[in-house]
């Protein structure tokens, strides 16, 4: 080996070496909580579960990730309301307080598939994250992965995830897909009468998703 091709893989291995230290550090240091969020109606059903998948493999990627799912389903908000003036609803008193949460770096975002759509309630959810932009935007560089649930093979469930995306690049969020095989994020196919379980593809992009997220956010 001639001497610079020595000195560059010297450097290289240094600097990974480096990398994965500070890496350690910054994870010891701060613990980061990824929040799980299910936009379906239906609370507990698909989505939910799809996300809490998603978790659980983030959750194995550093000891240091906590996750928490946040269930849409089970509160009551709607969106943008035309005054500016948002009520002290379920999402003032549940959902602000946990984004706003400064330990949160990431953001699973799950949404069934409605028409080729989001849910309601998912845009519900990207209007309301309006409260988060004033004094500036308190999402800044938070990394965020999408996943959505179809009741077809192909029922829309890329599109969703794309408007998902397209939704939260209004906030500087950092968009991450998955790992290969989930590209753009997890699509799932409910099937088999709600057992999401039993889709076993569409459950491995939920976990390549969490992975990816995951690591991004360390
Ligand atoms: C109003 C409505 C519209 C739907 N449209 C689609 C669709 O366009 N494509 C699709 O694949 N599934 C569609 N579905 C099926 C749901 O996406 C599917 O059942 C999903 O698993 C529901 O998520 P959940 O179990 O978390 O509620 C629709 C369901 C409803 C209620």
């Amino acid at each position: 080996m001639d001497r610079r091709k020595f000195m560059n893989t010297g450097v290289a291995v240094g600097a990974a070496a480096m990398g994965l230290t500070a890496v350690a550090q910054a994870a010891e240091e701060k613990p980061l909580t990824i929040l799980g969020i299910a936009c379906s109606p239906r609370q507990g059903k698909t989505t939910a579960t799809s996300v809490k998948v998603a978790l659980d493999a983030a959750a194995k990627v550093h000891s240091s990730i906590k996750t928490e799912l946040i269930d849409l389903g089970a509160l009551t908000f709607s969106g943008f309301n035309g005054s500016g003036q948002f009520p002290e609803d379920d999402f003032f008193k549940v959902v602000l307080p946990k984004l706003r949460d400064p330990e949160v770096g990431a953001l699973i975002i799950g949404s069934p598939v409605y028409f080729r759509n989001m849910s309601s309630l998912c845009a519900a959810f990207l209007e309301r994250l309006s409260e988060l932009r004033k004094p500036r935007l308190l999402l800044a560089d938070k990394v965020v992965g999408a996943l959505s649930v179809g009741g077809y093979r192909h029922g829309g469930q890329e599109l969703v995830i794309q408007q998902i995306q397209t939704g939260m690049l209004c906030h500087e969020t950092v968009i991450v897909g998955g790992k290969p095989g989930a590209h753009q994020g997890a699509t799932l196919w409910n099937s088999q009468g709600d057992d999401i379980m039993k889709d076993e593809f569409g459950i491995a992009t939920a976990r390549q998703l969490g992975t990816r997220v995951a690591e991004a956010v360390l």
